[in-house]
């Protein structure tokens, strides 16, 4: 079993586990120049707390990811003066390649939404899920592939022991699912950050990853970031929301604040399509009209603005908006937030 997340270090126990401040993502525009993919994300995620990141394709939940586990420089980007990131009281930021590998798959972990291309084709899982073990535990190979088992009977994949020595091909994509958090999970993470971890799956499959990873969370205390485009998910998975819009955040707040009193008409728009419990139908994101602006494209005022139908010209496309608090714990990018009383999610 994992041990609760008991190594805590006592001196850091009152700061959050992650603090990230201002960052900033960009990517080479061509001559020299940079564009702005995520653009001054702010947030902390507390020891054993579950914080999603939602917004439609493009608004830069993957990018904020990957920036937090320092991968940045591998997809071509880099972080813009200012950016900071800050887990467990040290701070990242400048931290040479050598801090993050050890961070990576030790400290924090992160699954992604294609596990078959995350495993190895050439290994058995229970190779992979030991020489993970091996490297950040430090154990021998023989503790390292009963840790694999025991690894593999924690996700709730039956006949472990035999399991183990089976290829990936062999599994299908919610027990390549199990493999992955397995295999994140064996090196005792305090953090976990899971990017769409269920979009490629069957509904019913997604159900059981989610209940699953809801789990082991209570089991472990590690803290996630729950990265989905789909708001019901990160209800039932969640205490906190963040809502991305145009490589910022639009609005964020408690599960509670944020779906019943949204504060922002992307946020309202967004949770317009949930299944309400009588409505038999579903309603699909593109239930707000348009697309998000390409970061090219990004207008100078409220970057919503093209789909907004409480828009005002002159007021909302003359200055870009700051995170201002609303009622409860909700802080939202809208200059018309305090007089807006939009739909949220109605029981
Ligand atoms: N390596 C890269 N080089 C250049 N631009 C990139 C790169 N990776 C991402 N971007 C840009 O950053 C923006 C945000 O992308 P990101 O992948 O974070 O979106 P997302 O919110 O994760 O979307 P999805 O729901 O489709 O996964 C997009 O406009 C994308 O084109
Ligand atoms: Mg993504």
């Amino acid at each position: 079993m994992l041990d609760k997340n008991s190594m805590e270090s006592s001196a850091r126990k009152d700061s959050p586990l992650l603090q990230v401040q201002d960052l900033t993502v960009q990517f080479p525009a061509g001559r020299g120049k940079w564009l702005t993919a995520v653009d001054g994300v702010s947030f902390d995620l507390a020891a054993g707390e579950s914080v999603g990141l939602v917004g439609e394709s493009g608004s830069g939940k993957t990018v904020t990811s990957l920036a937090l586990m320092g991968l940045t420089g591998r997809t071509g980007g880099r972080l813009a003066p200012g950016s900071k990131v800050v887990f467990d009281g040290q701070d990242l930021t400048a931290a040479p390649d050598r801090v993050w590998r050890d961070l990576r798959g030790g400290g924090m972990g992160m699954i992604f939404q294609q596990p078959i291309r995350s495993l190895n084709p050439a290994f058995t899982v229970g190779d992979q899920i030991a020489e993970s073990v091996r490297r950040h535990l430090g154990l021998g190979r023989k503790a390292a592939m009963a840790k694999a088992v025991e690894m593999l009977e924690l996700v709730q994949i039956p006949r472990a022991a035999d399991r183990v020595k089976e290829y990936p091909h062999a599994f299908s994509g919610g027990m390549c699912q199990r493999v992955m958090i397995a295999m994140v999970m064996a090196s005792n993470p305090r953090m976990l950050i899971a990017d769409e971890p269920t979009t490629a799956l069957d509904v019913t499959v997604q159900a059981t990853i989610l209940s699953l990873l809801r789990d082991l969370q209570e089991q472990t205390g590690v803290a996630m970031l729950f990265v989905s485009h789909d708001l019901a998910v990160v209800a039932e998975l969640c205490q906190k929301v963040i809502v991305m819009y145009a490589g910022e955040s639009a609005e964020e707040g408690t599960i509670d604040d944020v779906f019943f009193r949204p504060a922002h008409p992307y946020t309202s728009g967004l949770l317009a399509s949930i299944p309400q419990p009588n409505s038999g139908t579903r309603r699909r994101l593109s239930a707000i009209p348009g697309g998000i602006p390409a970061a090219a494209d990004w207008p100078s005022g409220c970057r919503f603005f093209d789909r907004c139908e409480y828009a005002k010209p002159g007021l909302c496309d003359a200055v870009h908006p700051s995170m201002t608090q609303v009622d409860g714990t909700s802080h939202a990018r809208c200059v018309r937030a305090s007089e807006l009383t939009l739909a949220g999610v109605t029981i």
